[in-house]
Parts: C-alpha cells; structure tokens; sequence
C-alpha cells in the first residue's frame, strides 16, 4: 500500500487533503495570501504551558536574518509528538513562555544574511528551526537549511524532517540495520513509526514487530510485518514469532517498557531510547505520570550488558542539531533520504493539513489521526 493510500483510509478528509498537498507542491501555489504589512507576521504563540487554551495566533514583529541566516517565507510547518510535550512543558529546559513553538518547516527563501552561501532568493527548502517555526516567516542558520529535491510538496518536506532524520540515524547509525535484521517500534502508526516501517522495507529481509492502536491497523499493515494492539502484552506476542527477541528495539514510550524492551534483544541486539510519550496521560502535564514513568525505568547494570551482549542507545535528533552541533553530520542523513525519496523508496505521509488558526482543533483530533500533521502558514481561516 502506497503511504498516500494509507492516510486516505486513515483519515476520512484525505481525498482533499492529498488534492491539497499536490496543489501545494507546485512551484507557484494558487493561494497564496499576499505577505500585508512587511512589518508584521503571523505566528503561533504559547502563552504558558498547560492546555490548549494557551495556544493563540497573533502577529509578531518580522524577523530579519542575521549573519548566516536565512529568512524563510514558511510554507507548512511540521506538528509532532514533540509539539504536544513542549506545549505541557514536559521537556528538559523549556525557553520561558511566551514563545513561538515548531521545530521543522519548509518553505521559499525570501532573504538572506551575511555568509549564506549556496542559497539563492527564491529557493524551495526544508528546514530545521530552535522554535519558531509556526510562523508565517522564519530565520534559521544556514546549517540547518536543505534544498528540497522538486518533485517534494511543501507538506511533505515539513513532514519529512523530523521523522525520516531521527528514523534514518537511529536504524542505520546507532542501530546498525542490516538484511534479515528484525527490529521493534511502538507507535507505528505516527510519523516517527512510519518513517522506520518505510526505511525497513529498503533493506531485504527485515521483520518489522509494530504496536498501535488497533484503528490503525487496517491503514498500515502493509508496511509493518506484525501489528500488535497497544494494550496487548506485546512481549509475550512477539515471543510467539520469535522466541529468541529482536535485533533492534525502538522505544519513544519509557517507562516499563524500556525493562520489556531490553528484554527482548537478541544477543548483539540494540535497544534505543528516543522518547517518553508515557509522560503524556492528559491535556497537562501530570508529575504523577512523570514519576511514574520515571520508576518504572529498569536500573541497567552495565555489566549485565556485557554478559548478555546488549547494545543500551538513547538518541535526541533536537540535541544533536541544536546543542551538540552535528548538523553537518544530519546534512549527510539528509542528503541520504533525498536520494531514497528521489528513488521513490520513501515518502512522508501527510495525515491532514490545517491553518495556523486552527492549532488548537489539530491537537485535538491529533490522537485519532494517523500521522503527521501539517499547518499551512499562508492558508487562513475566515
Ligand atoms: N528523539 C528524537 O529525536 C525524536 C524525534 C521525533 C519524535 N520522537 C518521539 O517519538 C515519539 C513519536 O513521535 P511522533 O511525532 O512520531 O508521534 P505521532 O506521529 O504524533 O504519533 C503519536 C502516537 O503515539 C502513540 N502514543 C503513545 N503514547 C501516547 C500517549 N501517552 N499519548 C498519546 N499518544 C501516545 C499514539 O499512537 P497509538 O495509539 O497507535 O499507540 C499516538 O497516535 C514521541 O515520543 C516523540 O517524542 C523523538
């Protein structure tokens, strides 16, 4: 099943959706809303963490790129998992409120600073951001800012960042992937999952053990091997195929299931850490999930590893970028997954798109969408 097939039957909008994204992946788009006051923009703000109540757009004052920057004219911005964590203030270090929250966008140069070489006003790109991104207009260090290949829709390339960077470095840098491997990823339903399902598939062989909430199933049972129900003992399911584990476990949960999923290695095996959506049981932040989650964590003794033969890995694709300064080393992934794109071997899925305006309503519905979603930065809402 083609990843557009599976957002059509996974979101009952996904016929104008998809005529959507294809009309916003052309070169010149029909509705673009002319810029107004070059003074001004509009942008997401979040006042305070909590709820979605804290969520409003308003305008802000245009940015102007500094040296080595490059001011973007934002076409789609990227809403993950990530997003939702940020809004609660369930993160390490948030930036105090107020602030512009997104992380990923793509859009057309409309500007450029000092030292900005290889890009050219006009250029369609894809981009990495430090907050800011659900804006009408966003700067960001040339670093961090990647030519789109043309046949990529804005929707697209600002659902691809995130999710096909962090899936690429976790299967093939940290985890080694390789023909006949197996490997295990909860939420395969969501960008993150989909994104590993579509990279397995280019390697022969490989076993994909996915959990998901069983609505989703009949949407993406093609691209993953064996789907389990969340809620299902997924340990003991999953020893029933394959009595000896997996190669490769990817946890973005926490909790208890990092214990279950070092568990489940095979000798050589690698189990990685990449998020902890067990934190998140409700509209706010809640420290009882936090502990919780925080308990549950299995005390890993290192030489346990080493008479068992476990691989223990943690990945944060936002701290590598922003605070461990690899972003060349994230340019190399990227150029990699353009070329896989440009094969037609991968493809972002894009679960819906939305106005700026309509932020709040998308974070609702989030939960029972399939994938990533997309807000259109020139698209309003009358
Ligand atoms: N470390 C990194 O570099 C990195 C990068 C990107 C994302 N992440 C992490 O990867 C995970 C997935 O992100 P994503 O953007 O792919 O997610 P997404 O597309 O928004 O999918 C989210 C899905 O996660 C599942 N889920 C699991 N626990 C949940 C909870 N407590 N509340 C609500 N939904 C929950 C739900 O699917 P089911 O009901 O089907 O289980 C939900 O639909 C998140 O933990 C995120 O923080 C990490």
């Amino acid at each position: 099943m083609k990843p557009t097939d599976m957002a059509k039957e996974g979101a009952e909008m996904t016929e104008e959706t998809e005529h959507m994204i294809e009309k916003n992946g052309e070169k010149e788009t029909e509705n673009v809303v002319p810029a107004g006051d070059a003074k001004e923009m509009r942008a997401v703000i979040l006042s305070g963490f909590g709820g979605l109540n804290k969520l409003r757009v308003t305008k802000k004052a245009m940015p102007e790129p500094q040296e080595g920057e490059v001011k973007i004219r934002v076409k789609a911005c990227g809403l993950n998992f990530l997003d939702l964590m940020v809004r609660q203030g369930n993160i390490d270090n948030p930036p105090k409120t107020p602030f512009v929250p997104g992380f990923e966008c793509s859009g057309i140069v409309e500007a450029m600073g000092e030292s900005t070489n290889g890009f050219e006003i006009g250029d369609r790109v894809m981009a990495f951001v430090n907050y800011n991104a659900w804006a009408e207009v966003v700067c960001t260090p040339v670093d961090y800012v990647y030519k789109m290949p043309d046949d990529m829709s804005f929707p697209e390339a600002a659902a691809f960042s995130i999710n096909f960077v962090a899936a690429y470095m976790m299967l093939f840098e940290v985890a080694n992937l390789r023909d006949g491997m197996s490997v295990l990823v909860h939420s395969a339903g969501g960008g993150v999952g989909q994104a590993v399902a579509q990279l397995c598939s280019t390697i022969p062989n490989v076993t994909v053990f996915g959990t998901a909430s069983s609505f989703k199933h009949e949407a993406i049972k093609d691209s993953v091997t064996h789907l389990f129900d969340r809620n299902v003992d997924y340990v003991q399911e999953v020893k029933k195929i394959s009595p000896d584990g997996v190669d490769i476990v990817l946890d973005c949960l926490c909790g208890e299931n990092t214990g279950k999923g070092l568990g489940l290695l095979r000798p050589l095996g690698t189990y990685i850490l990449y998020g902890s959506s067990n934190m998140v049981t409700g509209e706010t932040k809640s420290f009882f999930s936090f502990a919780k989650s925080w308990w549950q964590v299995e005390k890993v003794n290192p030489i346990k590893l080493y008479e068992e033969n476990k691989v223990m890995a943690g990945f944060s694709l936002l701290n590598l970028l922003f605070k461990q300064g690899r972003c060349g080393h994230v340019k190399t992934v990227v150029d990699k997954l353009f070329s896989l794109y440009n094969q037609k071997k991968i493809r972002p899925v894009v679960d819906s798109l939305w106005a700026l305006e309509e932020v709040r309503e998308q974070l609702v519905v989030r939960d029972i969408s399939l994938n990533t979603s997309v807000m259109m930065s020139d698209w309003r809402v009358c």
